[in-house]
């Protein structure tokens, strides 16, 4: 997935605009169609004679049972306003708009539906079980639509799907653990849902590449087993979750390139292993509760470019090594209670096109637009000691007294894990 690595990628993660027009009676209406057809499998009694028709005209197995699972789905439908499914007539399935057929990877003489794009079609409905039928299927897109409901069990059954995007739509219910058992999926995109309860540890030791779970109602905390994600991007912004940042986090070193926590309710330090992150290029975990002080191992984020720590709550200065940093294009420390800053920070904005925000924080007189003493006052006066918190501190740490050996151990670090 080259069009990953792109900043844009992201930027548009984060900006769906989610004024989905689906009046609460027509989603309680279609959920309660989904529920009757989930109890009854039923099959409106008009299809069955074309079923017979589309029998004899369809030879190809595959492509028979993609036409019962496009049908159900056009079934499923409550409303299609710009006729997308119109043409979803026949037994031409390959025909159909928004569905691209390829050889069968099992039969090359045959050919198979490997592509369903609905995305932005602006269809309502929910997603019927029979989806599972379509076997062959690798690329699912129903971003920007209107499914409600919830993902049905059966999407298990679609073994070459590799690409799933149901994103910007109304699904509701626990995260769909039916996903977990795709074996091929590695695009997982899920954002701007109503999906809630807690992420299932499992997600982190999927193969996945890029999981986006950002703006749906995900609670609980993140799951320890992040550190075995194998993931180049990992989106959990928008949501409810709380707890620390798991100290494993760093061990997602070798592939994680971009993870966004921000506006979740996550405390405590923020852990010194996340600066093992060597690849990270986007690292934001701005809009939590996040204490203590800005870690000065941070500096060894070499890649990074997007370094967002702001409205958070961390005390102290902002280490020089960490304005240093050298592809920093944009850093923010606003909305926190800090009250120093190194000298090299302050010369970062404007530089070369980069941008440094530090306001709202506890400097006084020395930087623009801080806060009043009484704010900052009685964060100020009670710092969170990390060395001495636990959970979510870092006891033991510095591991020696002499700062000069620091980046040594830490290489060294990394080089037995990468070994491991
Ligand atoms: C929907 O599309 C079909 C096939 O293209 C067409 O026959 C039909 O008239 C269209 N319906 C509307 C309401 O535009
Ligand atoms: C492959 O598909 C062709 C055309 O449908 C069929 O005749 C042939 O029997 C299939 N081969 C196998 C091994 O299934
Ligand atoms: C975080 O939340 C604030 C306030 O609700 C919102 O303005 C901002 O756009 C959110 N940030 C992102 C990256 O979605
Ligand atoms: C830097 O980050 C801030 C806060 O996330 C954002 O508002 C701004 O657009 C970013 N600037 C650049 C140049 O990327
Ligand atoms: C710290 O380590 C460096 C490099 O190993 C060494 O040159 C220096 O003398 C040490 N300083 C102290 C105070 O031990």
């Amino acid at each position: 997935m080259d069009t990953l690595h792109l900043p844009t990628l992201l930027a548009a993660a984060l900006l769906f605009s989610s004024s989905l027009a689906l009046t609460f009676d027509e989603e309680a209406t279609t959920a309660r169609r989904q529920e009757l057809s989930f109890e009854h499998n039923h099959h409106p009694t008009d299809h069955v004679h074309i079923d017979i028709d589309i029998d004899i005209k369809i030879q190809n197995p595959r492509l028979l049972t993609a036409h019962k699972a496009l049908h159900a789905l056009k079934d499923a439908l409550y409303s299609d306003p710009n006729n997308f499914t119109g043409d979803w007539v026949g037994p031409d399935v390959c025909a159909y708009n928004g569905v691209f057929c390829v050889p069968s990877l099992h039969n090359a003489s045959e050919s198979a539906v490997a592509t369903l794009d609905m995305n932005a079609a602006d269809v309502a409905g929910y997603l019927p079980k029979e989806i599972g039928l379509l076997k062959d299927l690798a690329v699912l897109h129903l971003n920007s639509n209107r499914f409600c409901g919830v993902i049905p069990e059966e999407i298990r059954d679609m073994a070459e799907l590799y690409e799933f995007d149901a994103s910007n739509n109304r699904f509701v219910g626990p995260f769909p653990a039916a996903l977990l058992d795709v074996p091929k999926l590695s695009y997982l995109d899920i954002r701007f849902n109503d999906f809630d309860g807690p992420i299932p540890p499992e997600l982190f030791q999927r193969p996945y590449d890029a999981i986006f779970l950002n703006n749906n109602r995900f609670t609980s905390g993140i799951p320890e087993t992040i550190g075995k994600s194998k993931a180049t991007v990992i989106v959990l912004a928008n949501n409810e979750l709380g707890g620390c940042i798991p100290r494993s986090i760093g061990e997602a070193l070798e592939t994680l390139e971009q993870f966004v926590f921000t506006n979740n309710s996550l405390t405590g330090c923020l852990p010194v292993e996340a600066a093992h992150l060597m690849n990270a290029a986007v690292f934001d975990v701005s809009g939590n509760a996040l204490t203590g002080s800005i870690p000065p191992a941070l500096a060894g984020l070499y890649k990074v470019e997007q370094l967002d720590l702001s409205s958070n709550m961390f005390t102290g200065d902002v280490p020089g090594g960490v304005c240093q940093l050298p592809g920093l294009a944009n850093l923010s420390v606003s909305y926190n209670f800090l009250t120093r800053e190194a000298a090299e920070c302050g010369a970062l904005d404007g530089n070369m096109g980069r941008s440094f925000h530090d306001e709202a924080n506890c400097m006084g007189q020395s930087r623009p637009m801080q806060r009043t003493a009484d704010e900052c006052q009685p964060v100020v006066s009670n710092p969170v000691d990390c060395t001495k918190v636990e959970p979510c501190g870092w006891p033991n740490w510095p591991p020696e007294r002499n700062t000069s050996h620091h980046r040594h151990r830490f290489s060294q670090a990394t080089k037995s894990r990468e070994h491991e």
